[in-house]
């Protein structure tokens, strides 16, 4: 008990303390910028901001966003995780983390845009030279190499394009030379891509998408195993001061449980349209890479189990920007907006052309994420859109 306390020291300080023992099936919301020390000396002994097994300032953790690293790190089939406050923070926390003054990163022509254009912003202000490969290159990366390389992006697959990558391919090309491999994973959560098991040294997953699966929040998370990488990825963590919420963090805990439920039938719906739609004559091909026509097919059945919901289709060259867009504004079901992994369909055109250093198509890339809708309806939606810009 605080001797002598007055009524305004009351409101600050109170004697209660909560039973121990409480259990419960939901992780605690626990909330903090201060925690609290015992004495001097267990102060001094939590110094260190990655040590799990104890808590020194809430920008580091709390019990709330330990718990989902850990789940994180099991879910990837790593050892550590660092939470950040967007996916593309953590792709920042990565380039940060690993790369120096004239060092040398590869990225996939197919790379989340926002990543290629922070290449160039460190390019700009770093002397980091960022390149970009073929993602459909794979042992050949190994050609594209250079001393100063030392890291290798690739996406499982590229989240627009949706080329799927021979990853075993380019990690041992990368790793031949002496480069780190880094993967984003958020187009299978993790569930359906083993990233570590096919040669990836940094799993990273924008949470945003299926781990939130509520489309209201923003989150990424960088697993690794070795924990020489995990501490030098979160001198990144530590020097740019990334935090996340607990209820961010406690929304995505909530989410778990039905990850994997909410990720098949985002594939079993998403396949259902994809394959409507490549009987359609309006759609020259479905870049799914489930489906025979997409690049990397044979390596998606090769190292994949499952599929999620985002896709994208070429319609026919014949079909002009115009008429796509109107496509899109014709919509009634599927929203536009960016994002993915949520209940909600959407659907988004792109300029691809704009977007890569080499693009050879010739008609309209459109891609849908597929929510939880019956899947039936989002098919009627798309065949009244399509109603509104056939030709023969
Ligand atoms: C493949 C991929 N990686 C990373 C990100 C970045 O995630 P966030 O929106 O949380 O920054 C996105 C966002 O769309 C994405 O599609």
């Amino acid at each position: 008990m605080i001797p002598a306390k007055t009524l305004q020291t009351s409101l600050v300080h109170g004697d209660y303390a909560a039973p121990a023992g409480y259990r419960a099936c939901p992780a605690p919301i626990l909330r903090a910028s201060t925690v609290l020390f015992d004495n001097v000396a267990d102060l001094r002994a939590r110094s260190d901001w990655l040590d799990r097994s104890t808590y020194s300032y809430g920008l580091f953790g709390t019990p709330t966003s330990y718990e989902l690293e850990a789940r994180l790190a099991e879910i990837e089939g790593g050892a550590h995780c660092l939470l950040t406050p967007s996916g593309l923070s953590a792709i920042a926390m990565v380039d940060l983390g690993l790369l120096g003054q004239g060092d040398d990163v590869l990225l996939p022509d197919n790379v989340y845009s926002p990543s290629r254009e922070l290449g160039g912003w460190l390019t700009e202000k770093f002397g980091i030279t960022a390149r970009t490969y073929d993602p459909m290159a794979g042992a050949a990366v190994q050609e594209l190499i250079r001393p100063g390389t030392r890291l290798v992006w690739a996406e499982a697959p590229g989240s627009v394009s949706m080329e799927v990558p021979d990853l075993p391919a380019i990690s041992a090309a990368a790793h031949s030379r002496g480069a780190l491999v880094a993967l984003d994973n958020t187009w299978s959560a993790g569930l359906a891509f083993d990233g570590f098991g096919h040669g990836a040294d940094i799993v990273m997953q924008a949470l945003t998408k299926y781990q939130s699966g509520g489309s209201d929040l923003l989150m990424g998370a960088v697993v690794t195993r070795d924990p020489a990488l995990h501490r030098r990825i979160g001198q990144a963590h530590l020097h740019l001061g990334y935090g996340v919420s607990a209820e961010d963090a406690y929304l995505v805990l909530r989410s778990l449980p039905t990850l994997k439920l909410r990720f098949e039938a985002h594939d079993a719906g998403a396949r259902a349209v994809a394959a409507w739609l490549g009987q359609r004559p309006e759609i020259a091909s479905v870049l799914h890479p489930a489906c025979p026509g997409c690049p990397g097919h044979e390596t998606w059945k090769r190292d994949f189990t499952g599929a999620g919901g985002l896709f994208s289709v070429l319609f026919d060259p014949k079909y002009s920007e115009a008429e796509t867009d109107r496509f899109v504004d014709g919509l009634r079901l599927f929203k536009l907006g960016y994002s993915w992994g949520g209940a909600a369909s959407l659907c988004l055109p792109y300029r691809m052309r704009a977007m890569r250093s080499r693009w050879d198509q010739a008609g309209q890339l459109v891609r849908f994420n597929i929510g939880l809708e019956d899947p039936a309806d989002l098919i009627a939606d798309i065949q009244q859109a399509l109603a509104g810009i056939t030709r023969s």
